[in-house]
């Protein structure tokens, strides 16, 4: 396989894919962070066996499948439960319990978490299922769990998924949270009922929260994988609208990778030494 630093995919190179794939077929790549696509391009011209990127950059042009294929390829969708210990750790034992504390001391009666980029939902349940484990009487929790892929949020709602899958979630929590189908195991309906799995567009510039939030207002966001793929200029977007659908005391998660693109955006204050934790900065 060739380097991503092969000089026949240079940057002018890469915005006339960019423009071709537009023009041609009216999808659009701009928003992804070059060495993303440029990996994603050299697999592609791979797997369709194109000899030279010329080859490759004729066939694109005319093949609306194999432009969909590429940008099927940008959107890697992948997840684990608890994924990123450290961050799921911290989530329970300090950041939670104290959202949860103030919850209770305010009487809000209600904790409001957005998985953004959830893929086939395990983040989420993830999250759900410490929110059960800590529940207080007196405060409810509502998950909004969004992605743009249909396919994917099809997944996350049916909540069925391998023992595999189930690799890293507590016995103990299997045996509560999950019922065995055959050789799968399926999320309780119990817990669906707090969670809200719909389609948004991290992208969209007009909306500045997922309509089924209606008001945002969200005391923590998970953003996990997601900024990684993006331009700096979308990810700046993405979290400013994160930014603003924050409650005051609200926090953020995105994956460890992704620290240094949060700290260098702006808005947000480390939370955590260890994990990938922000609080939303006041001004
Ligand atoms: C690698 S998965 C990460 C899943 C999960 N957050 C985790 O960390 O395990 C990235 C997900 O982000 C979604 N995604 C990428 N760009 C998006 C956008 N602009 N709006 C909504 N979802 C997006 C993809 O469809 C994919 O399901």
């Amino acid at each position: 396989m060739k380097s991503v630093t092969d000089p026949c995919w240079s940057e002018a190179r890469l915005t006339d894919v960019v423009e071709q794939v537009r023009r041609s077929h009216g999808l659009d790549l701009s928003p992804f962070n070059r060495v993303f696509l440029t990996k994603s391009l050299i697999k592609r011209q791979a797997a369709v066996s194109a000899e030279c990127v010329d080859d490759y950059f004729g066939l694109l042009g005319e093949s609306l499948p194999e432009a969909m294929a590429l940008q099927l390829s940008l959107f890697i969708i992948y997840s684990e439960f608890f994924r990123n210990p450290l961050a799921f750790s911290l989530l329970e034992k300090v950041f939670l319990p104290q959202i949860l504390d103030e919850k209770e001391r305010s009487g809000h009666g209600e904790i409001r978490v957005w998985s953004a980029g959830c893929a086939t939902g395990q983040e989420a349940w993830s999250v759900a299922i410490l929110l059960n484990e800590l529940q207080r009487k007196s405060v409810s929790f509502r998950l909004i769990a969004t992605d743009r892929s249909e396919p994917a949020l099809a997944q996350a709602r049916a909540g069925v998924y391998s023992a595999e899958a189930l690799g890293n979630v507590r016995m103990r929590h299997v045996k509560r949270y999950f019922s065995r189908q055959g050789e799968s195991f399926v999320v309780d309906p119990g817990l669906a009922e707090w969670v809200n799995f719909s389609v948004y567009d991290l992208l969209d510039e007009s909306t500045i929260c997922p309509p089924e939030s209606i008001f945002g207002n969200f005391d923590l966001v998970l953003c996990c994988n997601v900024l990684f793929y993006y331009r700096p200029q979308m990810q700046q977007r993405i979290l400013q609208k994160i930014r603003r659908c924050l409650t005051p005391g609200g926090y953020l998660v995105t994956d460890e990778a992704e620290r240094g693109i949060v700290e260098t955006a702006g808005g947000f204050l480390p939370a955590a030494q260890l994990a990938s934790v922000f609080g939303k900065m006041s001004k």
